[in-house]
């Protein structure tokens, strides 16, 4: 006779088995990629294809992004990871912002009187920070990777070897940069040719951006960070009026930090820590809603809500935010439900809170010159990465011979305090420059994980990617689909100026009357703004999606990779 125990044990296992069968997740079908560019979303695939898992394929997307979509980001500037590992079922942060120079001081930008030199963070090599994507990409790859870099930076190098075809959104952008561009001799000979600035249609070739990947290849992050190269970075940027050292390049490290975690409405949102402000302003966004039942109300009752929860996530942004290595952000009190149950309590419910006035947004209209791809491969892992140079084409200078950019990261900081950035975001200690201190950033990467979805998510935008990520995220739980997420409407809220912006179409005139008759000030903007970039998983069937953001349809592209092995 079975002895009672085992019997026990035997009636458990016939209840267990049926439950645990039931949340075994079926593995994607396919990987999947969505990226703001054709010739990225191609050189992932076929790393994939190669056998490289999705961290692998992340860093031929990301290297190939700074070869041909070189207004958004690239080895001279820096990018925030989020990594899902499927072995371990775990999430890792790979924090490769960029680092203020040694040399940098908290006034740099400042006149004798205390007044901000214009335009000084942004152009030139006194606006660039010490890059970090370098470092990240050597790191994605030793660490999480199962090719090695020969391999995942091969499609990138074959590419600014052989040629690709410089595309509209890249040529339209151009002119943007075009003076600044032509005054620096290394920039100019990446992006003019015969005196013009590159058209879209023509073929351009980046020997340099190949030899520099190859030293990748060598020698790791002292490729790039040591030897020859840095050397080379660190006297042009110098000769040039910059202030970066030698010391700056072989002291950069990147930094693996604990993912910022979100429970709402059922799902897990997993994304990023200071020194992004994204994760912390989405739980208190996410937090302050969940005392409402928004899903059901109305359309002009939910989006003053969401606007007022904006407003107040933006406020305590400017207050509390900074490098966590340099000042005590107070996550625990910024993430309490209590927190948010104060906040909520001062939202009228049918009126605007009015916050104060200050100067408006900065000259720079925030152009999507940052860039997001996300990665699933067929075991399941995922990749967000957002990248970035910040403003169109960085700095718009390069050193001769490197073949990229370098950033303008350094207008980040809070270069005084209540002086908005080019994002007109304004700021105060917590994010002003020190020596070795990472500027706040708004950059979001983040996954969407509960019932049978779990997404990657992410964009670029300044100021407006955590409100873009907010409404795509909603989306996601609401059932949209990885397309629809990238393509819905937008609109925003920073707290200052006091202006909910929307993009054309977004509300339609009665709606937009209710919002004004509320005290909302509602602007219509000029164009649209980001470039979403979603993949989704649907762990009851297998399926997998890719959506990348229809406003720039021609230039960006989802695509799913051949089907697992398990399902040929
Ligand atoms: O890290 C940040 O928040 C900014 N450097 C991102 C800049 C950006 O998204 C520019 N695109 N509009």
């Amino acid at each position: 006779m079975m002895p009672i125990r085992s019997l026990c044990c035997f009636a458990l296992l016939l209840v267990l088995v049926p439950l645990q069968a039931r949340e075994v997740p079926a593995p994607p079908r396919q990987s999947a990629i969505a990226s703001a560019n054709g010739y990225a979303t191609d050189a992932g695939l076929e790393v994939l294809a190669r056998g490289g898992n999705a961290f692998d394929a992340a860093v031929a997307v990301s290297a190939t992004l700074g070869l041909v979509e070189p207004e958004s980001s690239g080895l001279g500037g820096g990018g925030l990871m989020l990594l899902h590992l499927a072995d371990d079922a775990r999430e890792v942060f790979i924090d490769a912002r960029e680092r203020a120079p040694l040399a940098a001081t908290r006034d740099m930008y400042l006149d004798a009187d205390g007044k901000m030199r214009p335009r000084s963070s942004i152009d030139g090599p006194l606006a660039a920070a010490i890059p970090g994507l370098p470092a990240g990409l050597v790191h994605l790859s030793e660490k999480y990777g199962r090719v090695p870099l020969s391999v995942s930076l091969a499609p990138a190098i074959r590419l600014a070897r052989d040629g690709w075809v410089m595309n509209e959104k890249t040529a339209g952008m151009l002119p943007w940069r075009r003076e600044l561009l032509a005054r620096s001799p290394g920039a100019k000979a990446l992006f003019f040719r015969g005196g013009e600035p590159v058209a879209a249609g023509q073929r351009l070739k980046n020997s340099d951006y190949a030899r520099t990947l190859e030293r990748l290849v060598r020698e790791g992050r002292d490729g790039f960070y040591a030897g020859p190269l840095a050397r080379r970075l660190v006297e042009g940027v110098r000769k040039a009026g910059g202030i970066w050292s030698v010391e700056d390049l072989s002291r950069y490290r990147v930094v693996e930090r604990e993912p910022l975690r979100i429970e709402h409405r059922g799902y897990r949102i997993v994304t990023a820590p200071p020194p992004s402000s994204g994760g912390i302003a989405l739980a208190q966004m996410f937090n302050v809603l969940s005392g409402y039942d928004y899903p059901a109300m109305a359309s002009v009752e939910r989006t003053h809500l969401i606007v007022e929860a904006m407003r107040r996530a933006y406020r305590d942004r400017a207050e509390f935010l900074g490098d966590p290595d340099f000042v005590d952000v107070p996550v625990a009190r910024m993430l309490s439900p209590d927190y948010a149950a104060g906040l909520r309590a001062m939202i009228h419910p049918a009126r605007a809170t009015p916050s104060e006035l200050l100067p408006p947004i900065g000259q720079l209209p925030a152009k999507p010159d940052t860039t997001h791809f996300s990665v699933i491969d067929t075991d399941g892992n995922l990749i967000a990465v957002t990248q970035t140079v910040n403003l169109t084409f960085g700095n718009a200078f390069a050193v001769p011979g490197t073949g990229f950019v370098l950033n303008n990261e350094m207008d980040d900081f809070s270069a005084a305090p209540g002086v908005p950035n080019a994002f007109g975001l304004i700021g105060d200690v917590a994010n002003e420059i020190a020596p070795g201190k990472r500027p706040l950033s708004s950059m979001t990467p983040s996954f969407l994980i509960g019932g049978d979805r779990i997404a990657a998510i992410g964009t670029p935008g300044g100021s407006r990617i955590i409100t873009m990520v907010l409404l795509g995220l909603m989306d996601l739980i609401d059932g949209g689909s990885a397309q629809a997420a990238a393509d819905r409407p937008r609109f925003h809220h920073q707290y200052l100026p006091d202006t909910v912006l929307a993009e054309p179409g977004t509300f339609t005139d009665d709606e937009m009357k209710a919002l004004e008759a509320m005290g909302h000030h509602v602007r219509v903007a000029d164009s649209t703004w980001g470039n979403m970039q979603v993949v989704l998983w649907n762990r009851q069937s297998g399926e997998v999606e890719a959506g990348s953001d229809g406003r720039w349809k021609s230039v960006g592209k989802g695509a799913l990779g051949a089907p697992a092995a398990i399902y040929r």
